[in-house]
């Protein structure tokens, strides 16, 4: 029988990358020691501070929300109903459903509701851009407006190592300089607008949160995104995996190897000025910020339906 590296009772898993076995008991010390440490080393936030938690429904960040509550921070949840039919009716629901029986609070931001279209009402009339960057670019500013207008200062999400590699590994593969210098588990904030982001669970992988999740029964949407199957990162985290299968610790060194001795090499780059969007005054670097750019689309193809129905 396998036992338990720490205190010798039965295993319950084996760590590969971390060539150790553990028992439930001490599989929940580990967990714990990586996320306070995270917390820690990156200063992400302290026990006093409210945090805005993005709450997707998905395993990540459900049991992030579970870990960071029941460890005595101050967490908001801040959920996107997105309105992809089934898979936002389900999530809006798992992070109701939770943030009810813990007695949490949650915020809702429903888009029909707050900018009058879904995410598949926008794709369809932007069809250059991928759903996924404009949910992303929307959701980004939505939760920028929430976060200033409600006085947040941080925000966490629950992207974790396999995320981060495949992020990673998809801007090396591109060179892309920009967004390597600003691949960090703490970001700070560049404009007094906009929290400082940050991810406490940056240096454990799915397996590991997935695990967690079991043991504490927590509940969380398994459905990918649909819109989402298409992504680049898929199949960036498929390659990792191949590797990771053949040479146990590859993710876990490419993306330590990168914060410690290379991230610094892109860091020094000219630093990125932010003025007021002429529409909203949110921080842009353009003179128009890309959501108001999205609405402008989207309200001149609602104009464009309009004419071809009257003409
Ligand atoms: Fe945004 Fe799927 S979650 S497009
Ligand atoms: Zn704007």
């Amino acid at each position: 029988m396998v036992k338990c590296s720490r205190c010798k009772k039965p295993a319950f898993t084996k760590l590969a990358r971390h060539n150790a076995s553990f028992c439930e008991e001490c599989f929940e010390l580990f967990f714990s020691r990586q996320v306070n440490e995270a917390i820690k080393k990156y200063r992400m936030f302290h026990k006093t501070e409210p945090v805005l938690l993005g709450v997707s429904g998905g395993k990540d960040s459900m049991s992030l929300w579970h870990y960071l509550h029941r460890s005595g921070y101050q967490v908001v949840g801040i959920h996107f109903d997105l309105g992809i039919g089934e898979y936002s009716y389900l999530s809006r629901k798992i992070a109701e459903d939770f943030a009810q029986s813990y007695a949490l609070p949650l915020q809702i931001i429903a888009l029909s509701e707050t900018i009058g279209y879904s995410i598949p009402q926008i794709a369809q009339r932007i069809r250059h851009r991928s759903p996924c960057s404009l949910c992303g670019s929307i959701k980004r500013y939505l939760l920028n407006q929430f976060a200033f207008s409600n006085h947040f200062t941080v925000y966490a999400t629950g992207h974790n190592l396999d995320d981060e590699t495949a992020t990673l590994l998809g801007n090396v593969l591109h060179w892309q300089t920009d967004y390597l210098a600003h691949q960090n588990p703490s970001l700070p904030s560049p404009h007094p607008k906009m929290p400082r982001k940050v991810k406490p669970f940056y240096s454990l992988t799915e397996e590991e949160i997935s695990l967690y999740a079991r043991i504490k029964e927590i509940p969380f949407i398994t459905e990918p995104c649909p819109l989402s199957k298409k992504a680049k990162s898929l199949n960036y985290k498929e390659a990792l995996n191949l590797l990771e299968k053949y040479s146990p610790g590859t993710k876990h060194n490419f993306f330590f190897g990168f914060l410690e001795k290379a991230s610094q090499l892109f860091s020094s780059h000219g630093e990125v000025v932010l003025k007021g969007c002429e529409i909203c005054g949110m921080p842009t670097t353009q003179k128009t910020c890309s959501f108001c750019k999205i609405m402008q689309k989207v309200h001149e193809r609602k104009d464009d339906h309009v004419h071809s129905r009257t003409e």
